[in-house]
């Protein structure tokens, strides 16, 4: 059976590009996966963070995972820095990483260019992610297009590692959903919809309540010339609303403007899939973050699960790459 591997940062509310580009897919994968997944906090770290913020939302971003769909009793579910062996694994990671490469990065870049601190972390932030999947012998990597990069990166540098000290690791590959699981902002259609922090009536939080969803759908951008049809370059807020409300009915964006022909029906009906999408969902949520203790409980097997194979694979890296054992 194909090993799974993915992790999501706990910084910001989840939103409906998460949940449409990357959580449903991961929701499916357990179907025909031995599937992990991983609450990434010390990816967090990488940037400031408050305290007890990092803490809440570690723990509700877990609430929101169970709520979409992952069965913790399916797949397995825990927060990175429960598992030490991410962190230790990270370190022959940034040693078999090149400077250049590291410095390449396209996420590096862009996030060094708008933060007022630059950590060291920042730059070696793809070693990290490169040992989170290579700990657990990885073959498949859901996520966005945007994480392309880091996977290739994971791949060079399992090869690397391979090819100066044996056989070590398993060469993983990115699975990207189609182009249509690309959600954009509802302000900005050119920009992908992300934290509701930087663009508050762009983004839609899966907890935001249906007077809001109404909203913000209501305002979205779209053009002038009245025409109901998917077309990105042309059309990019309609289109977008096109495939937000196939995504949500589980049809195509072409398919999904059948029988509309006017803007405001559009916003109305894509609306009210959103809302009833997200119904379930926050229904769960708001159950599971009631009992925190239960949160805990289940994070706590998902770390035990999770350690036993990470720990065989570093201690196989360890002998490997020369280090004494005891
Ligand atoms: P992040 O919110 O950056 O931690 O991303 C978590 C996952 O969601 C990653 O796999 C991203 O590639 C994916 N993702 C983030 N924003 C979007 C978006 N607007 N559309 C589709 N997928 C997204
Ligand atoms: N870098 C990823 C993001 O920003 C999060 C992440 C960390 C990740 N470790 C990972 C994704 C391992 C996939 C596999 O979205």
């Amino acid at each position: 059976m194909s090993r799974v591997f993915s992790g999501i940062k706990p910084s910001g509310s989840v939103h409906l590009g998460n949940l449409l580009g990357a959580l449903r897919n991961w929701v499916d994968l357990q179907d025909r996966a031995e599937t992990v997944y991983c609450v990434v906090d010390l990816h967090a770290l990488t940037a400031p963070q408050d305290p007890a913020e990092l803490r809440a939302s570690t723990l509700s971003l877990t609430q929101m995972l169970v709520a979409v769909g992952l069965d913790p009793d399916r797949c397995t579910l825990f927060v990175q820095s429960h598992v030490h062996e991410h962190s230790e694994c990270a370190w022959l990671m940034e040693c078999t990483a090149a400077f250049g490469e590291l410095r390449r990065m396209t996420q590096f870049k862009d996030k060094s260019d708008q933060a007022g601190f630059v950590s060291g972390g920042l730059f070696t932030y793809p070693a990290l992610q490169a040992a989170d999947i290579l700990l657990y012998d990885t073959d498949e990597v859901p996520v966005g297009e945007d994480q392309r990069q880091h996977i290739e990166l994971t791949r060079d540098i399992a090869e690397r590692f391979n090819s100066r000290y044996g056989d070590t690791f398993v060469v993983p590959e990115a699975v990207v959903p189609p182009a249509g699981a690309r959600v954009m902002d509802l302000q900005q259609p050119d920009n992908k919809m992300s934290k509701s922090e930087d663009s508050p009536q762009g983004s839609i939080s899966l907890l935001d309540e249906p007077a809001a969803v109404e909203k913000k759908v209501k305002r979205a951008v779209t053009d002038s010339d009245g025409e109901v049809r998917y077309d990105v370059e042309a059309k990019p807020g309609v289109s977008n609303l096109l495939s937000i409300l196939g995504a949500a009915t589980g049809r195509g964006p072409a398919e999904a403007a059948e029988g509309i022909e006017r803007y405001g029906d559009l916003k109305a009906a894509t609306a009210e899939a959103v809302i009833e999408m997200l119904r379930p969902i926050q229904a769960r949520y708001h159950d599971l973050a009631d009992d925190p203790a239960e949160t805990s409980r289940l994070l706590a097997v998902g770390a035990d699960k999770a350690a036993e194979v990470a720990s065989a694979t570093l201690e196989r890296a360890r002998h490997n790459i020369g280090l004494l054992g005891r």
